[in-house]
């Protein structure tokens, strides 16, 4: 049932996002393409996390797997990376600075706090958007990779070190797919493949939690 509530508020976003633009020229709200991008993920989680539930029958709850520090900052840090990634698709933030890993010869750009106050450059400033999302990313990419080391140090379990490595062969897989799309102009089948590998590391990050090997003294 909760599916389906989730299937049509995303109708009513996807119309409601489409409502902010989309008139003269390709353009929507990036907040609301955000919201949109963010509801067809957690749809998606919520399908693969009761299809574990259903294939598999175990013990686990996502919520207390968070109550762990290292795995709410890796969980936070992907979805922070996945918003502003919709900020830079929203805004076209994609067609700025195509160089790597400097952008135009500056690790921050002297446009970054164009704006007053500096704390809109985050949500209204181009430059300042593709900016945080390479360093959410960059951030994601190291956490998540101290995760998935210190849970493999210590878990018995086969199958959670299998889900951790496809975490950390990913994770790479889609820094380099982000590398790529901003180095070739943002093409629009580069862009889709970089969504769709934001979408998979979220899928294969739910697999770590659902296959987590309980332990008592749990540090991660
Ligand atoms: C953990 C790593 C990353 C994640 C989870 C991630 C996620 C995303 C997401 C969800 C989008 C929005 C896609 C859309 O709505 O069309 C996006 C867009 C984008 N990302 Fe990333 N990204 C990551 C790393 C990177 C890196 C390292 C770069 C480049 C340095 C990058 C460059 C871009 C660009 C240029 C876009 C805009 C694409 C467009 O205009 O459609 N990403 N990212």
């Amino acid at each position: 049932m909760g599916v389906w509530i989730l299937g049509a508020l995303q109708g009513v976003l996807g119309w409601y996002m489409v409502k902010s633009g989309l008139v003269d020229d390709p353009w929507v709200s990036p907040f609301r393409l955000c919201a949109h991008l963010m509801l067809a993920f957690l749809t998606c989680s919520l399908l693969v996390w009761y299809g574990l539930k259903g294939r598999y029958p175990r013990h686990v709850s996502l919520g207390s797997n968070l109550k762990q520090p290292l795995t709410f900052l890796t969980f936070t840090l992907v979805i922070l990376t996945i918003c502003y990634g919709a900020f830079v698709a929203g805004m076209k933030a994609g067609l700025l600075y195509n160089t790597f890993p400097l952008m135009g010869g500056d690790l921050i750009p002297e446009e970054t706090f164009f704006h007053k106050p500096w704390y809109i450059n985050f949500f209204n400033n181009p430059v300042t958007v593709q900016l945080t999302h390479r360093f959410l990313a960059f951030s994601t990419l190291v956490i998540m990779w101290v995760y998935g080391i210190k849970r493999f140090q210590i878990t018995s379990s086969n199958v959670e070190k299998k889900w951790l490595m496809g975490l950390l062969g990913w994770s790479l897989v889609q820094v380099i797919l982000g590398v790529s799309t901003l180095l070739m102009h943002v093409p629009y089948d580069m862009a889709i493949t970089h969504q769709a590998g934001a979408l998979i590391l979220v899928l294969i990050f739910l697999g770590t939690q659902y296959f987590k090997e309980p332990f008592m003294e749990d540090l991660t």
